[in-house]
C-alpha cells in the first residue's frame, strides 16, 4: 500500500464536529488499529477514527485493557495515522499514562509526536480535571471519557452500567460539566442510562460521543471487530453485527455509517434504561 497524505482540505478538526452538532448533524467514529483499516473507514466518511486500548483485548487478545502500554499505543497509532487521510485521529492515553498532570503532558506528547495522534482520550471524572487543564492550555485537545470506564474495571467488578443510582447520574453530570470548564473538547460516555445520556449531552455545550448510551449523543462509536461481528464471545448489548446482510466489510461499514448518520442507530435493543 501507499503511503497516504493527508487531505489537505476537508481534513475532520475539532472544529468540524462542533459545528457537526450545533448543525445536530450526527457524526461517526470506529476504532481502528491499523493502516488498512483506517484507510477504508476513512474513505467511508468516518470522522474520527479511535485507536483505542481496546486493541488490548481485541488485538492482543487480553482480558482488559489494562496491560497496554504506552509503546503498544504508538505503534498502532503510527499505523493508523499512515492510512487515513481525513478523519481526526484519536488516540487513547493507556492505563496509569496520565497518573498526574505531569505524566500526562509527556506521554500525551508522545501519542502526539510519534503516533500522530490529533486528540488523546483519557478516562475519569472530576479526578482529571487538573489534568485536562494542563494538557488543554498546551494546545492539546482531549476526550474525557465518562461512564463505564474500562481501565477500571478491576475496581467496578465486571464491564457494568454505570449511573443508574441518582447520587452517580448528578455526580457524573458534574464532572461532565467540570470537564469542560476544564477545557475538554469532546466527551465520550459508555454504558450509561439513555436518559442521563441526553442529560450531559444538553447540559454541555462541546460534541457528546456514545457508545451504549442512546441516541442523543452528538456522535456514536463501536469497537470495530464488535461492529464487524468477529469478537470472540459475548457481543455487547449495545453492539450490532452491521456484516449481517452485506457482502463485504467496506458494505458493512457504509451501513453503520448510514444507520449512525439518520439515527436509526443505537435503535431501543442496545440501549440501557
Ligand atoms: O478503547 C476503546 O476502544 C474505547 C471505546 C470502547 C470507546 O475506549
Amino acid at each position: 500500500m501507499s503511503a497516504n497524505k493527508p487531505a489537505a482540505g476537508g481534513a475532520v478538526t475539532v472544529n468540524t464536529l462542533r459545528k457537526l452538532r450545533h448543525a445536530g448533524e450526527k457524526f461517526v467514529c470506529l476504532t481502528a488499529y491499523d493502516a488498512s483499516f483506517a484507510a477504508l473507514l476513512d474513505a467511508t466518511g468516518v470522522e474520527v477514527l479511535l485507536v483505542g486500548d481496546s486493541l488490548g483485548m481485541v488485538v492482543q487478545g487480553r482480558e482488559t485493557t489494562v496491560p497496554v502500554t504506552m509503546d503498544e499505543m504508538i505503534y498502532h497509532s503510527a499505523a493508523v495515522a499512515r492510512g487515513r487521510r481525513r478523519a481526526l485521529l484519536m488516540v487513547d492515553m493507556p492505563f496509569m499514562s496520565y497518573a498526574t498532570p505531569q505524566q500526562a503532558l509527556g506521554n500525551a506528547a508522545r501519542l502526539m509526536q510519534e503516533g500522530g495522534a490529533h486528540m488523546v482520550k483519557l478516562e475519569g471524572g472530576a479526578i482529571q480535571v487538573e489534568t485536562v487543564r494542563q494538557l488543554t492550555a498546551r494546545g492539546i485537545p482531549v476526550c474525557a471519557h465518562l461512564g463505564l470506564q474500562p481501565q477500571s474495571v478491576h475496581r467496578l467488578g465486571g464491564y457494568r452500567v454505570q449511573g443508574r443510582d441518582e447520587q452517580a447520574a448528578q455526580q457524573m453530570l458534574q464532572d461532565a460539566q467540570a470537564l469542560q470548564a476544564a477545557g475538554a473538547d469532546v466527551l465520550l460516555v459508555e454504558s450509561v442510562p439513555v436518559v442521563l445520556a441526553e442529560q450531559i449531552t444538553r447540559a454541555v455545550d462541546i460534541p457528546v460521543i456514545g457508545i451504549g448510551a442512546g441516541p442523543a449523543c452528538d456522535g456514536q462509536v463501536l469497537v470495530l471487530y464488535d461492529m464487524l461481528g468477529i469478537t470472540p464471545g459475548h457481543r455487547p448489548k449495545f453492539a450490532r453485527d452491521f456484516m449481517q446482510g452485506q457482502t463485504s466489510v467496506r458494505a458493512a461499514v457504509e451501513a453503520y455509517v448510514q444507520a449512525v448518520k439518520s439515527g436509526a442507530f443505537p435503535a431501543p435493543e442496545h440501549c440501557f434504561e
